[in-house]
């Protein structure tokens, strides 16, 4: 089983990246699926399939993995406008929004997400759900000056809180120092509200609900991959006042 969730995952991945096109600057996730992504890029650069494109990491790990692999990065400050995303998820909902920071990644994969003309989310069918919060978590990332009012506000939203930590029972910190809570809210009626209540709170750095966002989705399974578009496909990464 654990064999064949690994195939579908690099299935959807290199599917994603024929997407990938000679000169494009693109984002690339962090987690299992889009490492996937991260390998087949490196191939088809080495093969020569793949010229002059540049990648911006959405983790120091992704950076470090795409270093060691010849990949040429950039920054967002460089290239503030990306030509595509491929990323992962936790959780997908027939909507497309989803629950992402599992990995805790989540700040800078919703940062390259909004500067990205394309979002592709790339997962093994596991993670298709009926209403976010069924199978995840909410991941929240959180400034540790603020940690305990944090939590008590959370729970007070109806969600089961719990702080993240590595497998040594120390505390999890992000790329940024901050903390994740793990929310447990169950079936989310309207996650939009949810995640605007946590918007509005100063310690909250980002939340993992990310709605509105993925242009496509890429899962593959036992029936074979399917691709899930966004009805509206590709977003504007700027917006204009009314
Ligand atoms: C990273 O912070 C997350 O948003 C990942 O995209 C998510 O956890 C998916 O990871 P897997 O591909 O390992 O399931």
């Amino acid at each position: 089983m654990a064999t064949e969730v690994t195939e579908y995952k690099q299935q959807a991945a290199q599917r994603a990246v024929n997407y990938v096109k000679n000169d494009m600057v693109i984002g690339l996730g962090h987690g299992s699926t889009a490492h996937f992504a991260l390998l087949e890029i490196a191939s088809r650069i080495r093969e020569g399939r793949l010229k002059n494109i540049l990648v911006v990491p959405c983790s120091l790990e992704v950076e470090r993995q795409a270093q060691q692999r010849g990949i040429p990065l950039t920054t967002l400050n460089e290239h503030p406008a990306l030509d595509l995303t491929i990323d992962g998820a936790d959780e997908i909902d027939p909507d497309l929004n989803l629950i992402k920071g599992g990995g805790g990644a989540l700040l800078r994969e919703k940062i390259v997400a909004q500067a990205s003309r394309r979002e592709i989310i790339i997962a093994d069918t596991s993670k298709l759900s009926p209403r976010l919060g069924t199978r995840w978590a909410l991941p929240v990332e959180v400034v540790p000056f603020g940690l305990r009012p944090e939590i008590q506000f959370i729970q007070s939203l109806g969600a089961q809180v719990t702080l993240r930590k590595n497998a040594d029972g120390t505390l999890f910190k992000t790329d940024q120092g901050n903390y994740i809570l793990d929310c447990h809210f169950g079936p989310m009626k309207d996650p939009a509200t949810i995640a605007h209540l946590l918007e509005k709170r100063a310690a909250v750095v980002e939340h993992g609900l990310f709605i509105g966002i993925a242009t496509d989705v890429i899962v593959a399974g036992p029936e074979g991959i399917q691709h899930l578009r966004r009805k509206t496909g590709a977003r504007s990464t700027t917006e204009s006042p009314e």
